[in-house]
């Protein structure tokens, strides 16, 4: 089988390969890989700033943003052959620490947590791959060509869940959301919050291509303006920061309406600087009640709350998130950014 595989820690070494079929080992399903999403997390493995290859190789299987189709099921996993599913990132450190023994590997606490096609795993970008039950979550059938949005849609879920409960602290029936940032992430979070019934604001750059569209035909407003214009405008409960640009960041932390949530979940990179007035930021947190949450990964249930989402959305819109499909042997045109990039795939049958 072809796999796309990279070796941590150098650039440019992105390479579609010939590796032996994998086998199942017992009670694992086999699964025929069919798509794998591109996100920032691959762009930084690509280009050699993170990543780790499995204990003793060099190399890296990529690709965690799966879609596969179970090609064989021992009997009694609950899955069978012919299924949609994707597979969970992370599986737990093997202390385990308390989150972790109690399934909230999302939330490791000794960072010995390890991750599917990111940290010391091989990934979903091969044509088969095998997955435990466990961490295999199925699609209803009509989402084949969308249901690679279920890893960025789980780590979205978690994001929401987690706004809920830091919410839950006091009486929260929070109206207006302001997402900030037009990507998958913050156009997934713009579906899930209006899933919810909320009033979904969403803060980008860019004035022209998918995007205004995108956010329109949720029934959401697209802004352009400055985010300081913005957030007076609008005056959110929740703000989910989805770029991770600094001046974003910083202007979410005080953005927020009174007991505010702001719930970040865009990686930047480590030595960004900016001049804050910490003094004023510091105050209004704290003489608003106002909290600030960071937001990674998920676990089995955020993935299970993906499915329902994705499940629920309207699938031309879900189809128009995925602007560009690469075959698997030209997959390095995947990570070349293009103006109108919102998802790209990789399709990894022939
Ligand atoms: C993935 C997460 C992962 C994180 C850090 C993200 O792109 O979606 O599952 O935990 O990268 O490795």
């Amino acid at each position: 089988m072809r796999a796309l595989t990279v070796h941590p820690g150098r650039q440019n070494s992105l390479e579609p390969r010939q590796l032996p079929d994998p086998s199942p080992a017992d009670g694992e399903l086999l699964v025929r890989g069919l798509t794998v999403g591109v996100c920032g997390t691959d762009r930084e493995i690509t280009g050699g700033t993170y990543g780790w290859a499995p204990p003793g190789r060099d190399r890296l299987v990529l690709g965690h943003e799966s879609l596969g189709r179970v090609e064989q099921a021992p009997p009694g996993s609950g899955f069978s052959a012919g299924d949609l599913v994707a597979g969970v990132v992370r599986r737990p450190d093997p202390v385990p620490c308390g989150a972790c023994a109690r399934g909230e590997f999302d939330m490791c606490r000794n960072g010995r947590y390890t991750e599917r096609g990111i940290k010391e795993i091989d990934g979903y970008g091969a044509q088969l791959w095998c997955v435990e039950p466990g961490y295999a979550v199925r699609l209803q059938p009509h989402l084949e060509d969308v249901g690679v949005l279920m890893e960025p849609a789980s780590v979205v879920a978690k994001a929401w869940e987690q706004v809920e409960r830091v919410g839950g602290r006091s009486w929260f029936e929070p109206r207006r959301v302001l997402v900030t940032g037009a990507g998958p992430i913050g156009l997934l979070a713009a579906l899930l919050g209006t899933q919810q019934g909320l009033e979904v604001h969403v803060l980008d750059r860019v004035s022209s291509g998918p995007k205004p569209s995108l956010v329109r035909d949720l029934g959401a407003t697209y802004h352009t303006d400055d985010v300081e214009r913005v957030i007076d405008k609008v005056c959110p409960d929740v703000i989910i920061e989805a770029t991770g640009a600094s001046a974003l960041v910083f202007a979410s932390l005080t953005g927020t309406a009174s007991y505010g949530v702001v719930c970040l979940t865009g990686v930047s990179p480590a030595g960004r600087r900016i001049t804050v007035d910490a003094g004023s930021i510091n105050r209004e947190i704290v003489l608003q009640n106002d909290a600030v949450v960071g937001s990674v990964n998920a676990n089995l249930t955020h993935f299970r709350q993906a499915a329902a989402a994705l499940a629920k959305a309207d699938r031309r819109w879900l189809e128009r998130l995925i602007t560009r499909r690469v075959p698997l042997e030209h997959a390095a045109r995947a990570f070349e950014t293009q103006p109108d990039d919102v998802k790209v795939v990789i399709d990894l049958q022939d």
